[in-house]
């Protein structure tokens, strides 16, 4: 009998390659492979515990009670965990963040990432790495992609079976660093989760995808090559692509706000000026620059003095989820 109860930590990630549109809503898979890079630092610890006691899944996030969606999301993922254990109980799940909730840094990824990682300990479910991938892919899509450590790719597969993540590369192949311009910290008004659905209403969509496979390429020789301009070129034009889709899609969906443009535009004349920078944004308006760690504290000061940017977080490739041995959480 296992001990129905156990922590995890994940780190979200940052895409290089995005996932935007899925072929199936329900068990996220999606239209087209991703790449990414955790985030070493920014880390997501969940505690859980499965208990007769309770009627209903609880939730504490970053030390609030969450209802509605959050909750009935994560009941969703845990009806899933409950089914292939055989178990009919109901946990408490604390979790906290260490960076800010729901504005472009993929707190859903780390969130599920480390959930899949405590609740199938906790159930005594004995999955491999490739498992929890795949069961991470069914609480949010880019979490399969906080399993593996370091660089990693989601490919796409064809069935649940084979659509999870395999890391690339692992987290001291390269010193890349990714400093997050904050331009704002509140909640998205439209999820990833609905934007996904959307997709497939812009008529960029199709474009986009067809190009996906010639860029996964490109990004992943850039990364085993240490390439930074090449990696730079790709990153930037995936990550225009991505909102050019959002941009067109009906709804059309906005994530910039006028200091993410502002920045945008200043990154590639930096790069031009000689430093190796990039930019890329998920489904936010906070800025994502990758650049070597040699440039890092330089850049972090030029990006801390433009008006509108309230933090800079610093990353540095991150490794897999892990358990932890005890819950810190009150
Ligand atoms: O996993 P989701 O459903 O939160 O989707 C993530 C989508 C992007 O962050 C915009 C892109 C990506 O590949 O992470």
């Amino acid at each position: 009998m296992s001990k129905l109860t156990a922590t995890a930590v994940a780190n979200p990630n940052i895409a290089f390659i995005k996932y935007w549109g899925n072929r199936d809503n329900s068990l996220r898979l999606p239209a087209n492979g991703s790449i990414s890079m955790n985030l070493g630092g920014l880390n997501t610890q969940t505690c859980i515990t499965f208990t007769p006691q309770l009627t209903a899944d609880t939730l504490s996030l970053n030390g609030t009670p969450a209802a509605g969606k959050s909750l009935s999301r994560m009941t969703a993922f845990l009806d899933i965990l409950r089914e292939l254990s055989g178990s009919r109980l109901f946990a408490s799940v604390t979790t906290e963040n260490g960076f800010p909730t729901g504005a472009g840094i993929a707190s859903s990824a780390s969130a599920y990432a480390a959930l899949a990682t405590a609740a199938s300990s906790a159930l005594g479910l004995k999955l491999d790495e490739a498992g929890l991938s795949r069961l991470a892919r069914r609480g949010s899509g880019s979490a399969c992609r906080s399993i593996p450590g370091g660089f990693v790719e989601w490919r796409m597969g064809h069935t649940d079976a084979d659509s999870y993540a395999v890391s690339i590369a692992p987290p001291e192949h390269w010193n890349l660093v990714d400093l997050v311009a904050v331009v704002q910290s509140q909640r998205k008004p439209v999820g990833s989760s609905e934007g996904h659905s959307l997709a497939g209403t812009s008529p960029l969509q199709q474009g986009r995808l067809a190009g996906a496979g010639a860029r996964l390429d490109t990004c992943r020789n850039a990364i085993l090559q240490r390439d930074f301009d090449a990696l730079a070129q790709v990153v930037e034009a995936d990550s225009n692509l991505m909102h050019a889709v959002m941009m067109t899609s009906r709804p059309a969906l906005f994530y910039w706000q006028p200091e993410s443009l502002a920045i945008m535009k200043l990154v590639p004349s930096w790069r031009r000026s000689g430093l190796p920078v990039c930019y890329t944004l998920d489904a936010g308006p906070n800025v994502h620059l990758l650049c070597l760690s040699e440039s890092a504290e330089g850049l972090r000061q030029r990006l801390s003095a433009i008006p509108g940017v309230s933090q800079v977080l610093l990353a540095h490739p991150g490794g897999p989820a892990h358990l932890a041995e005890d819950c810190s959480l009150v």
